[in-house]
Formats: C-alpha cells, structure tokens, sequence
C-alpha cells in the first residue's frame, strides 16, 4: 500500500483525539524523530515510521482491562509480562485500532508499533527506528540519552540499540523492576550478529 501525505493527516487527526495533550506532544516529536532517523538510514520507509510514530502510542490512555480485552478480541497472544503488565499491550492494541479504523493492515506498521516498548529478537529497520526515536525524541531526558542520539544519528542503528538496551536492563535491575525476555533476547540477538559497544 503506498501512503499519501493526506492519509498521514487523517492518522495524525486520529491519534492526536486519542492521546491527552502532553503524550500527543511526545507523539509528534517521535514521529520527527523517526523520521530523521528513516532518512539516515532506510529512506524508503520515511512514511511508515511516520505512521508507526503516530499511531504507537493511541491506545497509552485505555485501561488495563480495555487494553486485555482489545488485545483478546484481536487474537494477540497475551505473555506473562503483558498478564502481571497489560500497558506492554498498547503498541500492539494501537496497531489494532488503526487498522480497523483505516481498513489496512501492514505488517511494518504492526510490528514496529508492537515492539516499541520491550523490543524483539527478530526487530526490522523500521522496528528499530521507531524504538529508538520512542527514546531519543528531543523531550527525553535521562543520562544515557545523549550517547544513545549519537550513536543512533550518526554511528549506526544496531549499536544504538545495544546500548539503550544494555542501560535499560541496568536501570531495571536497579529498581528491581521485571525484564520483559523480549528485551533480553533482543540482546542476545545482537550479541550473536557481533554488534559492540564502541570504546
Ligand atoms: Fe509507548
Ligand atoms: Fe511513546
């Protein structure tokens, strides 16, 4: 499917009814991100890591139990952290609701608005690109957050992404706060493809 500008506006106009104010702020600086970032490294999915940026976040404000039952009704498998944590589910129940809304489906779209927020194994470009700018965009503020701009804009996508992950994993463990597999797959995964920090 190739997407229009207008299309992008109707999405936008959609997401933008679905988030309080200061989240859709958060929204449209990662969808500037992600698409700073597409232009560096994969420009022909420019518009799908805008629209993955748009919609990644709509359904952050529903319930627990509307974000299970949403997630239930669309066959989504339901894991162990997403039962103990249903807001993991809201990448993937966003996903969801726009594409019922907007009668297309896209697996680029699905998957990067589905691993936003714990990562994967088995992450596409543009699932990267839109984990990365969900945690680089310019209102983000946490001591790692300048390496990981760098890394990510100017050194290369897969050593940005170990690294967010290895401080993640680190700021988890120090609030002994639960690690989604996902996430320590994701860095077993890019042990293995030979990615390494730098210095
Ligand atoms: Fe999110
Ligand atoms: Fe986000």
């Amino acid at each position: 499917m190739r997407y229009t500008p207008e299309f992008e506006q109707v999405v936008r106009a959609w997401s933008k009814a679905r988030q309080k104010e200061k989240r859709f702020k958060h929204t449209e600086r990662v969808v500037q991100t992600a698409a700073q970032l597409a232009e560096i490294w994969s420009p022909d999915e420019v518009m799908v890591c805008r629209l993955a940026g748009w919609i990644h976040d709509a359904a952050k404000d529903l319930p627990d139990s509307d974000l299970l039952h949403l997630a239930r009704e669309a066959g989504i498998e339901i894991r162990e952290p997403e039962v103990d944590t249903p807001m993991l589910l809201h990448g993937a129940v966003g996903y969801v609701l726009a594409s019922a809304e907007f009668g297309f489906e896209d697996d680029r779209i699905r998957t990067a608005c589905t691993y936003h927020t714990t990562g994967s194994p088995d992450m596409s470009l543009t699932d990267k690109i839109v984990y990365l700018a969900d945690l680089i965009e310019p209102g983000r503020d946490f001591p790692s957050v300048g390496e990981i701009r760098h890394l990510a804009f100017q050194v290369d996508l897969d050593q940005a992404m170990l690294f967010s992950v290895v401080h993640t994993v680190r700021y988890l463990m120090q609030h002994e706060k639960p690690i989604d597999p996902r996430m320590i797959e994701l860095y077993n995964v890019l042990l293995k493809a030979g990615v390494r920090l730098l210095g």
